[in-house]
């Protein structure tokens, strides 16, 4: 992926590539407006999610947003082998560790986020995104 970004995005002032593993803290940056991520967050163990979430707020300038769209836990035996006809896959991947819906969401909460909703979700597929809270304007 580091690849096809480095094709995509070239060596232009405006962007730097790092390459990090998830399973430990993220480095440094300056404060972010946006954080996203696509299909990665799910090959974490549920305590590093939780982790990861809280590092994420973190990140985040006020008012600034986290939008994650990943695999969640089906509801069901059955709904999870539907999710695998669907999207014609035969076998589980071993390295997933997926985790529901509704307790990511309250992660997000308990990690301090103020608006944590989730606006697409398709079987197994969910965009969730979470909003840092803004402090209140100031009165005179
Ligand atoms: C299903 S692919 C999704 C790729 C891409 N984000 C997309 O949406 O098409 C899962 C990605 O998660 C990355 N990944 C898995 N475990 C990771 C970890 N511990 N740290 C960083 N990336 C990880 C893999 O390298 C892979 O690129």
């Amino acid at each position: 992926m580091l690849d096809r970004a480095k094709e995509r995005f070239g060596d232009g002032p405006k962007v730097e590539l790092r390459d990090h593993d998830l399973r430990v803290p993220l480095p440094d940056a300056r404060a972010a407006k946006v954080v996203v991520s696509g299909l990665a967050i799910h090959h974490l163990e549920d305590h590093r999610k939780r982790e990861l979430f809280g590092e994420v707020h973190g990140l985040l300038a006020p008012g600034g947003v986290f939008a994650n769209l990943d695999l969640v836990r089906s509801a069901s035996a059955r709904l999870h082998e539907r999710f695998r006809c669907e999207i014609g896959r035969v076998e589980d991947d071993p390295t997933d560790r997926l985790a529901g819906l509704d307790e990511q969401m309250a992660w997000l909460r308990e990690v301090g986020f103020a608006e944590v909703d989730c606006h697409f979700k398709w079987l197994e597929m969910a965009l969730v995104v979470a909003v840092k809270a803004q402090p209140p304007p100031h009165e005179e």
